[in-house]
């Protein structure tokens, strides 16, 4: 029988995680909208359905406004809520999309209590940690998705900068999705080659700012709502690890409880992820600096967090 997955929210990023899900044949997707944008929803899965005889894929994709439909879903990936606007920082979305949240954490609750959930919802590192608290769902089985992606835009950018091949580049960004995000340059390498020996010190630092302000940098081009297709690709590695138990490791937001000092607070660090979920969260020997750059984001994330009062 073939796994199900529910998308909440079919907009921008759940249209492209639909897409991806089912060329991949990850199972079967029911696309779960407000009743608003319930046709536009189900003109998407429609429009996917008639793509498969050329795209050569089995997946049966619906569309509702309904939570019932998405009962018994082993896998969940929210992007329901509103994305930035020029100028607008994730944290401005705060109070519109933690409502949204609560309403999708009771229609997940009810309905999928064992799916594996992964949030994208922003700002990202309050909005898994409201999910996780008003769903009661243990901690193995709630992530958040911004870590793989920031990683992709690190990866992507040294690939640009040095005109080599992405697929060679390997490195992990840590800590919350904001302008203070922490990039590990010491620990990334070029087709083995340390990054700090075939980079120079100033391209270094650009690659790092460049990474901490990408989604800053699509927004602005965009004027209104921020990127869509890296992002869905990226909620899609970690939903493949999960269904395929691949045991990637992937920087995903974990829910921390003593790991890099970290506790009760979800946080972009290495995550194993299983067919049992968030498996286990692995350290890495933080530099003092390194260190005291996490500490940096766990102020700003922390901060957050105690506006949702949760
Ligand atoms: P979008 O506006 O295109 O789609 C959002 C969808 O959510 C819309 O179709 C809307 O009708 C739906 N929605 C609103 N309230 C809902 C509810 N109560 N129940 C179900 N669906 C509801 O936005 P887009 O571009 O898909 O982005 C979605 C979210 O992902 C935004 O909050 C954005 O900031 C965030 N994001 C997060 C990233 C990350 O790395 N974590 C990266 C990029 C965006
Ligand atoms: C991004 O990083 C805005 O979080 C969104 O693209």
């Amino acid at each position: 029988m073939r796994k199900k997955i529910a998308l909440i929210g079919g907009g921008q990023i759940g249209q492209n995680l639909a897409m991806l899900a089912s060329q991949k044949e990850l199972g079967d997707i029911v696309i779960l909208d407000v009743p608003g944008y319930e046709n536009i929803c189900k003109g998407k899965a429609l429009d996917l359905m008639e793509m498969a005889p050329h795209g050569n894929y089995d997946a049966n994709i619906t569309a509702s406004s309904n939570y019932k439909d998405i009962e018994g879903a082993d896998l969940v990936i929210v992007t329901a809520g509103k994305p930035r606007e020029a100028g607008m920082t994730r944290e401005d979305l705060l109070s519109v999309n933690l409502k949204i949240i609560s309403d999708v954490a009771a229609g997940v609750k009810q309905y999928a209590p064992k799916a594996f959930c992964i949030i994208v919802t922003n700002p990202l590192d309050a909005m898994v940690y409201a999910f996780y608290k008003l769903t009661g769902f243990p901690k193995r089985q709630v992530i958040g998705m911004a870590g793989t992606l920031d990683t992709a835009r690190w990866r992507a950018f040294i690939g640009m900068e040095l005109n080599v091949s992405v697929a060679d580049v390997a490195g992990t960004v840590l800590g919350g999705h904001g302008p203070d995000m922490v990039p590990l340059p010491r620990l990334t390498t070029v087709g083995g080659v340390p990054l700090n020996e075939i980079a120079t010190k100033e391209q270094i630092d650009k690659l790092v700012i460049r990474t901490r302000e990408a989604g800053t940098e699509i927004v602005k081009l965009f004027g209104k709502g921020s990127a869509f297709f890296s992002p869905a690709w990226s909620a899609i590695v970690i939903a493949e690890s999960y269904l395929k138990d691949k045991r990637r490791i992937l920087a995903c937001a974990a829910l921390c409880e003593g790991e890099y000092g970290i506790k009760g607070l979800f946080l972009g660090v290495p995550c194993m992820i299983s067919g049992k979920g968030l498996e286990k969260i692995l350290e890495i020997k933080l530099t003092d600096e390194e260190k005291a750059m996490l500490q940096k984001t766990v102020g700003v994330v922390t901060k957050t967090v105690e506006e949702t009062k949760l």
